[in-house]
């Protein structure tokens, strides 16, 4: 059988009714009329978001023997947020219109409008520029008096910065050595669209790499190949990523030198993670708010002292997320249904990643087919996350995991009865095999190590 080759357009839409249809994302809130700025993951997003961490994870402490993990709190002492530079800099220029009071992020409309103070939206008068701060504050303590001010964090990097040197006395790191987190992270957006691209709350994959000043551009080129090899792993249409430096007006205000990976969304192309180039920004800032010494001690060399210099990769794992739905989704035309329009919508990810590797379906549910289904998806649950659905036609049921991007159904037909073989559809071509029950879990194994898109 040959493998479909049409295929029609992605949108935004498309991806965002999918992944509401098949419990992947869904509004934040919804029977409220929805929370702007949040999203909730359902049954198959979760399974897709711990995978995309797992891998990352993986990818970052076991396969790099210099780094190692850590989970800070999301609240910190608010002198944190002093000394990083957020609450000075980390802000949004903003306009509203005095007319249909929308809000726009100045630097975001047509340059000439806003010279002139005209709404792009309904030509009436915009306020003066001003500047807001995306941090979210929130009171810790009884008294809501101020005193108690706290933030949720916009970035999980100021808690690897502030455990810097507990991590070096405690696990004897030495210099080059990276940390690596996963965690929520809060801005307050004042654009919140193209669904879960950018959003108020949402997840952050970062690690951050210490080094000995003037070996920093040295590792932020090696950082640079790492993070550009790691979405070859994850098995991306490389051809949608592309890089792009921060021009001088771009950097933020610790970075030295950043580079964005980019990805071609449905609208265009658009950041997916950071690598940045900090400095001794940080480390610098938080010995002098702190008053705490962060110098390293280079017991190898003369107890050297300095302030390291840090190489940051910074990724969105719930953008990473969309990311992936958007390279997995694909429309085909089943050419061989003899049908000229029958289309199939499949989610291609790699089989590492989908959120269920092996459906185990019953022909029938009657005459013990349902059963012997049931006994061969328990022998799969320890190395598989499996689903059964004996619920409709056969054809139907392939077409509910291609949508949920299910690598292998598994079908139980009555020759399984009789021999003991199943047939295991492959969801990119549609082929079947038939493989015997006792060899199915190492048949898939193989499957999986081999795998390539097509
Ligand atoms: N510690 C550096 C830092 O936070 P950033 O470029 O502001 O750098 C890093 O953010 C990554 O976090 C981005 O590349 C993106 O993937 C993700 N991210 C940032 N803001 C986001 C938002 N509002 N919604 C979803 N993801 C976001």
């Amino acid at each position: 059988m040959a493998v479909p080759e049409q295929t029609r357009e992605v949108t935004m839409d498309k991806i965002t009714s999918l992944a509401k249809r098949r419990g992947f994302v869904f509004q934040s809130s919804e029977i409220y009329g929805g929370q702007s700025g949040a999203w909730d993951y359902g049954p198959l997003g979760i399974e897709l978001k711990n995978r995309i961490q797992r891998f990352w994870w993986k990818e970052m402490t076991q396969l790099h023997d210099d780094i190692v993990g850590l989970d800070a709190a999301i609240l910190m002492h608010p002198r944190t947020w002093e000394a990083s530079g957020h609450v000075e800099n980390f802000t949004d220029p903003l306009v509203d219109c005095k007319k249909c009071k929308m809000r726009f992020r100045a630097d975001q409309i047509d340059q000439d409008k806003l010279a002139q103070k005209i709404c792009p939206e309904c030509g009436g008068e915009l306020t003066e520029t001003r500047k807001f701060n995306l941090m979210f504050k929130t009171n810790i303590g009884p008294v809501d008096d101020g005193s108690g001010l706290i933030y949720l964090r916009p970035e999980t990097a100021q808690g690897i910065y502030v455990n810097y040197k507990n991590i070096v006395q405690s696990n004897r790191m030495k210099i080059p050595f990276g940390i690596a987190q996963v965690g929520k992270a809060f801005r307050n957006e004042i654009v919140t669209k193209n669904f879960i691209f950018r959003t108020c709350e949402f997840e952050q994959m970062e690690m951050q790499y210490f080094v000995k000043p003037g070996d920093d551009v040295k590792f932020f080129d090696y950082w640079r190949e790492q993070r550009w090899a790691y979405y070859q792993k994850l098995g991306v249409d490389m051809k949608k990523l592309r890089w792009h430096q921060h021009g001088k007006d771009e950097l933020a205000h610790y970075a030295k030198d950043a580079y964005d990976i980019e990805y071609e969304f449905p609208m265009g192309f658009k950041e997916l993670e950071g690598v940045h180039n900090r400095t001794d920004f940080d480390l610098k800032r938080h010995q002098e708010y702190s008053g705490k010494d962060l110098q390293y001690i280079d017991q190898d060399n003369g107890n050297e002292r300095y302030i390291p210099y840090i190489i940051e990769t910074s990724a969105g794992l719930t953008r990473q997320l969309l990311m992936l739905l958007c390279d997995a989704y694909e429309e085909e035309k089943v050419a061989d249904k003899g049908n000229d329009d029958d289309w199939r919508t499949v989610m291609k990810f790699h089989p590492e990643l989908a959120p269920i590797t092996v459906a185990v379906l019953p022909l029938m549910k009657k005459d013990g087919l349902a059963e012997l289904a049931q006994e061969i998806r328990q022998g799969l649950k320890q190395d598989y996350a499996t689903d059964y659905d004996q619920a409709g036609a056969i054809g139907r049921r392939y077409r509910r995991q291609d949508e949920a991007g299910t690598p292998y159904c598994v079908t139980i037909d009555y020759d399984s009865k009789e021999n003991g073989t199943v047939t295991v559809r492959d969801r990119d071509t549609m082929e079947q095999e038939r493989v015997h029950k006792d060899e199915l879990s190492s048949y898939i194994r193989g499957k999986i190590k081999n795998y390539t898109r097509k």
